[in-house]
């Protein structure tokens, strides 16, 4: 093996350690490239860098002036590097691959760069943000407290704000409740940190049946626990509630399945709250973006089928911003003492001006305005999504997009990853289905698709038609 330090700040900037490996074949010039080629994919050579010009680098490496130039345009062909006249070699200005940001020597300041479009799922489009509507009711929250608004905090959460939910809820969602069974929280990790963790051992224990699918984080966050998930599998109906067995409670995603999409079929929302009843279990139902919702009309809150065997639980991450931390548990009245027993004696957690506010932006119309706003410009997303893809990458199969924020692009068996890697190389951040699949869900062909999970909320608007072009790109070809 060959070694050297390219070390001449003035010709590329950095400092470059390369390691030639002559014993494989293709002798010199394939070492240099296979070498370059990984200082550039670990992030060692930042996009921008220029390369020093053949002559210094083949006398740094002891090879022939031609053995660097050709590897130089090896590289150049492959996308890796690029050529001006003028300007020398340099390293391709593309996003690097997601993960490694550059090692950079500590003189030369660090070039940490982000993908060049984000199309993770999870975040809304948070350009939206209604700070002007937000703003006045803020405002009108603050004038019209009473005093006793600026004490401590009750756990339940501000009864303004919980006789908005219900009304709300009832209207947008066909939840039955009444204040008194709402509690506040800070979103749905809060939910289920007050229902399985805390000092106190948690209202409800493990194991608990989950979809074969869903966010890693909250599988995690079970983990760290103590409570232990059990991956029930889907299909086109939604999770197959029939095989729950001896769990005592189920965690679903009703409205839309995440992340696969689809609504859970009406016959088993039935079969659940038969399950339910029959067994002394409960549901958690995670409803967390049931207000985007496009093509058909809405999908009620299974709560609504028996407000004493569901946990229905919402926020606002969606719908306004995941930085609020605002969410709600509409809760059987046996379980109400016990989550406000895990929250403790005072609120702890939410601001009680944010509740207030948001008790207004309620009651005085805004959030229905905002949330039937976004209705239409993320529709409007997914229309384009789906106008590009069937022109540009019609070997795609794009499902899930009656509602929510994400959509699945269902690939050919076996391509999952390569895609993904495609993506990330085009500067795009996504992920594939993989991502979110239970651990201990046993392996099985048709229950095992491959495909990208696609957030079409989150780039902003003037980026989004370069988004769509290069996750085109990034598709495996027919
Ligand atoms: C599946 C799922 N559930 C719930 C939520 C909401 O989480 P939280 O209210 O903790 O922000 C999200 C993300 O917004 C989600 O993707």
């Amino acid at each position: 093996m060959a070694e050297s330090w390219v070390n001449s700040a003035e010709r590329i900037g950095a400092d470059l350690h390369l390691e030639l490996e002559l014993s494989g074949t293709g002798g010199r010039r394939a070492a240099l490239i296979s070498a370059l080629r990984e200082a550039v994919r670990s992030g060692r050579l930042a996009p921008g860098t220029r390369l020093p010009p053949y002559r210094s680098l083949a006398a740094d490496l002891g090879v022939a002036r031609n053995t660097v130039a050709d590897a130089y345009a090896e590289l150049v062909a492959e996308g890796w590097l690029t050529a001006r006249q003028g300007s020398g070699t340099q390293v391709a200005e593309r996003a690097e691959p997601l993960g490694t940001h550059a090692r950079v020597p500590k003189k030369t300041p660090p070039r940490v760069r982000g993908p060049r479009h984000d199309l993770r799922q999870g975040t809304p489009d948070v350009s939206a943000f209604p700070r002007t509507a937000w703003l006045t009711s803020y405002r009108r929250a603050l004038q019209q407290a009473p005093n006793e608004a600026f004490g401590p905090g009750d756990p339940a959460g501000r009864r303004e704000l919980r006789e908005a939910l219900t009304e709300y809820l009832a209207r947008a969602r066909g939840v039955r409740t009444e204040p008194g069974r709402i509690v506040i929280c800070s979103g749905f990790a809060h939910a289920l940190r007050l229902l399985f963790g805390g000092s106190g051992g948690g209202v409800l224990r493990g194991p608990l049946a989950v979809e074969t699918y869903g966010l890693p984080f909250h599988r995690e966050l079970l983990a760290a626990a103590g409570v232990r998930t059990r991956p029930l599998a889907l299909d086109e109906h939604g999770a197959q509630v029939e095989e729950l067995g001896k769990e005592r409670a189920v965690l679903l995603t009703p409205a839309h399945q995440f992340p696969t999409g689809g609504p859970l079929h009406s016959a088993r929302r039935g079969a659940v709250i038969d399950w339910a009843r029959a067994r002394g279990g409960v549901i958690l139902e995670d409803d967390y973006d049931g207000e985007f919702r496009y093509d058909r009309k809405p999908v009620g809150a299974v709560q609504g089928l028996d407000p004493e065997r569901v946990i229905h639980i919402g926020s606002v991450s969606k719908s306004l911003s995941p930085a609020l931390r605002l969410g709600w548990m509409v809760l059987p009245e046996r379980y109400v003492d016990a989550v406000l027993e895990a929250k403790g004696e005072r609120e702890a957690w939410v601001s009680v001006l944010d509740q207030l506010t948001l008790a207004d932006f309620i009651v005085s119309g805004s959030y229905d305005r905002h949330v039937r706003r976004m209705r239409q410009r993320y529709r409007t997303r997914r229309d384009r999504l789906v106008v590009a893809l069937a022109a540009h990458a019609p070997q795609v199969e794009v499902t899930g997009i009656a509602a929510g924020l994400h959509a699945v692009l269902r690939l050919p068996p076996g391509s999952e990853q390569a895609a993904v890697r495609a993506a990330h190389w085009q500067g795009l951040a996504l992920d594939g289905l993989a991502e979110f699949r239970h651990p201990e869900a046993p392996i099985s062909a048709p229950d095992e698709p491959d495909g990208l999970v696609v957030g079409y909320a989150t780039p902003p608007e003037h980026a989004y038609e370069a988004a769509l072009e290069a996750l085109c790109a990034a598709l495996p070809a027919r």
